[in-house]
């Protein structure tokens, strides 16, 4: 059960003998002692349940210690109430069931009886940690496994992600002590392919553990590749075709693990703890590598000189790499005191918040769901021409902008539309004046920053990449993705530096990639396969692109995603639009017959236009 929440490398801390007998590190925990022992036995539990990674969290800096340990010791506690062989399958359920339960009740009062959820607690609240992320991964270490089969490496990657939760953490910590670790949007592949790499080194170790308990972690893609391995496997015995399968499957999880572009560009005490990660666990398939056939009885591990070779100039690298960057942990904070849900009380200190009325009391039309779009997406053009008409300069005209697009996600929240995307930079602009850009980007993180769109259910994404972006303005969107992204209503996606050819482009070379490392086959690759490499493959096709400013182009927009969408172009500026005419143009496109090259359908039905209750948009009749 170990793979499905973490990964493990070898015991390395044995590796560093200086560590031993030094009292632990006084973790920043104010004057509590209670608190400080919970973090004690945090770190306690990590380095027994895994002392590999506690090795790796030794490479952090000091203050991101503690809140490791806390998540960490909690993933092994779940993982060992999930794992009991002395009690059924629904026995293990409710222990994990009433340890989460707990742990929801004690954010919403701040701490806990138990060491481990108080320390979890303190975490999450003092680093804004949003812990209902982890429900996933939580729910998955129930599941019983033994059964569990998976026919190919997609399924495999699929039961594998309850990981990421968890990863994602430590990453937010990261970001919030102020040397975030950053991946790059290229490299997002990268980046699933070395949490792949990390998974399966997992279990290849413990296939002899595993197989004992009647578990065979692997795909049977991977499995007949050699006939007779999986019987032998099973039965427990080591033979040619098992030695060749591992051998197989040690190259490809070390061929995942080696992604050196993965960590360009990034703090590099952040990038010695990814790479000195990569470094064990490559290690650690050497280690299965040369267990032969012991493999199927005790987990190898790597020796005390390679662990060595490997840890101790990390250390060297990643204690200069940090003295050079000051960081600090936050204070202690209490919970949010009104929140429905409190498996979010770490997430926001308010309230979601209704939308705003508009000024004049305008309600939107009904429309009915089958008519309704599910997908609007806007090109908010014309804020120049609208400076010029007021003499004004055209960044006055932007920040006029910035007003208009809150209307739009009003109106969406309020019509009950569940996609919006809003063209706010395109790849083309960067041809305008620096100053023009300058206070264009400057909006939209200002906006960001303490914008009226913070605390309404919307989960807010980016869509086009980071090359030329200023750092704090990709730091401001990922943060807001990653604090949103829990919110159901309506889901805003703002692309800024987006072009849809560079979109096709650097899809298409993720493909490639793909090929290339034999994890796909061209000759299969079909319109899925493209839509599942785009950067937001849940985002639906668009219904309705609308464009303001009296222009009839789409400028390089969602060029994949609005082949069928219906147009709808409005000589307005961008700053005189407000939610009445989103509702607008959704009640226009409610009206049009959309046939996506079908004959087109002769039934009066089809013809009649929805029946509103009642409907203040611009267009219609009081
Ligand atoms: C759209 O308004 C906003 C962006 C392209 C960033 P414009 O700035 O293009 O306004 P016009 O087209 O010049 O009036
Ligand atoms: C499209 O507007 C881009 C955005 C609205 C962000 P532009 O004003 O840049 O488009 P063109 O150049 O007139 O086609
Ligand atoms: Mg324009």
């Amino acid at each position: 059960m170990r793979a499905t929440t973490k990964p493990t490398t070898a015991d390395l801390d044995a590796a560093l003998p200086a560590q031993r007998g030094r009292p632990a590190r006084r973790p920043p925990t104010g004057e509590d002692p209670s608190l400080r022992a919970a973090y004690r036995l945090c770190r306690h539990t990590t380095r027994v349940h895994d002392s590999g990674i506690h090795a790796l969290i030794q490479l952090m800096p000091t203050v991101l210690r503690p809140p490791c340990w806390a998540l960490w010791a909690a993933a092994s506690v779940l993982d060992d109430l999930a794992d009991q062989r002395d009690a059924e399958q629904a026995e293990r359920a409710a222990r994990v069931e009433a340890w989460t339960q707990a742990l929801q009740r004690d954010l919403t009062v701040g701490t806990s009886t138990d060491p481990v959820r108080h320390a979890l607690v303190d975490t999450a609240l003092r680093w804004r940690l949003d812990l209902s992320s982890l429900q996933g991964a939580v729910t998955s270490t129930l599941d019983d496994v033994r059964d569990r089969r998976f026919a190919d490496w997609a399924e495999w990657r699929a039961w594998c992600e309850t990981l990421v939760p968890w990863v994602d953490q430590v990453r937010h910590l990261f970001e919030q002590a102020g040397a975030p670790m950053t991946l790059r949007l290229d490299r997002q592949q990268d980046y699933k392919r070395f949490i792949d790499g990390a998974q399966l080194t997992d279990i290849l170790t413990d296939l002899g553990a595993d197989l004992t308990q009647g578990l065979l972690l692997l795909p049977q893609e991977a499995l007949d590749t050699y006939p007779s391995a999986e019987d032998d496997l099973r039965q427990g015995r080591w033979s040619p075709a098992t030695a060749a399968l591992i051998r197989e499957l040690t190259a490809l999880a070390r061929q995942w693990l080696t992604r050196p572009a993965m960590t360009t560009g990034m703090h590099p005490g952040a990038a010695t703890v990814l790479n000195t990660a990569a470094c064990l666990m490559r290690a650690q398939l050497d280690a299965v590598d040369g267990a032969g056939p012991t493999l199927l009885k005790r987990a190898p591990r790597p020796s005390l000189a390679t662990r060595t070779r490997i840890l101790a100039p990390a250390r060297l690298r990643s204690g200069l790499a940090w003295s050079l960057t000051p960081l600090t942990a936050p204070g202690p904070r209490r919970p949010a005191v009104t929140k429905s849900d409190p498996s979010r009380a770490a997430e926001a200190d308010t309230a979601l918040q209704p939308p705003p009325p508009h000024p004049g009391g305008a309600r939107p039309p009904q429309i009915t769901l089958d008519q309704m779009p599910a997908h609007v997406a806007v090109i908010m053009d014309g804020n120049g021409r609208w400076a010029q008409q007021h003499r004004l300069p055209r960044p006055e005209g932007h920040r006029a902008g910035t007003a208009a697009a809150h209307e739009m996600v009003y109106g969406a929240l309020e019509i009950g539309l569940r996609h919006l995307t809003l063209y706010a930079f395109s790849t083309e602009n960067w041809k305008r004046d620096t100053g023009e850009i300058t206070t264009i980007l400057e909006a939209i993180r200002r906006d960001l920053d303490d914008g009226p769109l913070r605390d309404l259910d919307v989960r807010q994404r980016w869509l086009g990449h980071p090359d030329k972006l200023p750092d704090e303005l990709v730091q401001a969107l990922l943060r807001e993705e990653r604090r949103t992204r829990n919110r159901t209503a309506l889901t805003l996606t703002v692309c800024i530096n987006y072009g849809g050819r560079d979109e096709i482009t650097r899809t298409a070379a993720a493909l490639a990639q793909e090929a290339h490392a034999g994890d796909i086959d061209p000759h299969l690759i079909g319109e899925d396969d493209f839509a599942r490499h785009l950067p937001h493959p849940d985002m639906p096709d668009v219904d309705l692109l609308w464009r303001t400013g009296n222009e009839q182009r789409t400028s390089n927009f969602l060029p994949w995603h609005a082949t069928y969408a219906e147009l709808h172009f409005t000589p307005d500026h961008w700053p005189d639009v407000d939610r009445r005419d989103l509702w607008q143009a959704i009640t226009e496109y409610s009206r049009r017959q959309r046939r996506h090259g079908a004959a087109p359908l002769v039934s009066p039905e089809h013809h009649r236009p929805p029946r509103h209750v009642r409907c203040d948009c611009r267009s219609c009749p009081p």
